[in-house]
C-alpha cells in the first residue's frame, strides 16, 4: 500500500488495510518485540498528521514505554495517571481532542496537541495501551477508534499467541 493514505474519506478502508498488513507481518515472525516495533513503523508510515505512535505494556500496574516511533517519551506510567494510564483503569479508549485542556495529560513532545490511547486487552483485562499523538487538534474521530480498536485486538491477540503476556 502506498504510504500516508488516510484522508478523512478513506479511514475506514485504511484502518481494514493496515489490520491485514499487521496480520500479514505476524506471518512473518515468531517474535512478539519484532510485531510490536513492525506494527508502530506500520501505524507511523500511514496515518497522517501524528508525530508519536507506540506502546506501552503493563507489568504490576506501571507501564512501560515500549517500541514508539517519535521523540523519546515517558518510560513508566503508573495506572491511572495520564490518558495512558486511564485508559488502563477504565479498559476503555480515551481519545483526547485538545490534549492543552485535559488536566491529566502527561506531556512527552510539546508539538502534541491531540492524542488517542487505545487499550491492549487479554480476556477483558488490560495488558498494555497504543498511544498515538497529533500536532492537530480533534486529529481522531469515531472511525479512528473503531479501526485503531481493531487493529490493537487483532495484535493483542498475535502477541497472546506468542505468549507474550504470561499469567
Ligand atoms: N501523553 C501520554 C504520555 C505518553 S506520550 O504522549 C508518548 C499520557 O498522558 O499518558
Amino acid at each position: 500500500m502506498e504510504p500516508k493514505t488516510n484522508e478523512i474519506a478513506d479511514r475506514e478502508k485504511t484502518y481494514d488495510t493496515l489490520t491485514a498488513a499487521l496480520v500479514q507481518m505476524a506471518r512473518e515472525t515468531e517474535s512478539p518485540l519484532s510485531l510490536l516495533a513492525n506494527a508502530a513503523a506500520l501505524l507511523n508510515m500511514h496515518l497522517e498528521h501524528i508525530n508519536w505512535v507506540g506502546f506501552y505494556l503493563l507489568h504490576d500496574d506501571v507501564l512501560f514505554l515500549g517500541p514508539f516511533q517519535g521523540k523519546p517519551a515517558v518510560s513508566r506510567i503508573e495506572t491511572g495517571r495520564g490518558v495512558c494510564g486511564t485508559a488502563v483503569k477504565e479498559s476503555r479508549i480515551q481519545r483526547v481532542d485538545d490534549v492543552h485542556v485535559c488536566t491529566n495529560h502527561i506531556v512527552c513532545d510539546a508539538a502534541s496537541a491531540s492524542e488517542i490511547v487505545v487499550p491492549m486487552l487479554l480476556c477483558g483485562k488490560p495488558v498494555g495501551v497504543l498511544d498515538i499523538d497529533s500536532p492537530t487538534s480533534g486529529r481522531f474521530n469515531a472511525e479512528d477508534e473503531a479501526g485503531l480498536a481493531a487493529f490493537v485486538e487483532m495484535l493483542t491477540r498475535e502477541l497472546a499467541a506468542r505468549g507474550y503476556f504470561p499469567r
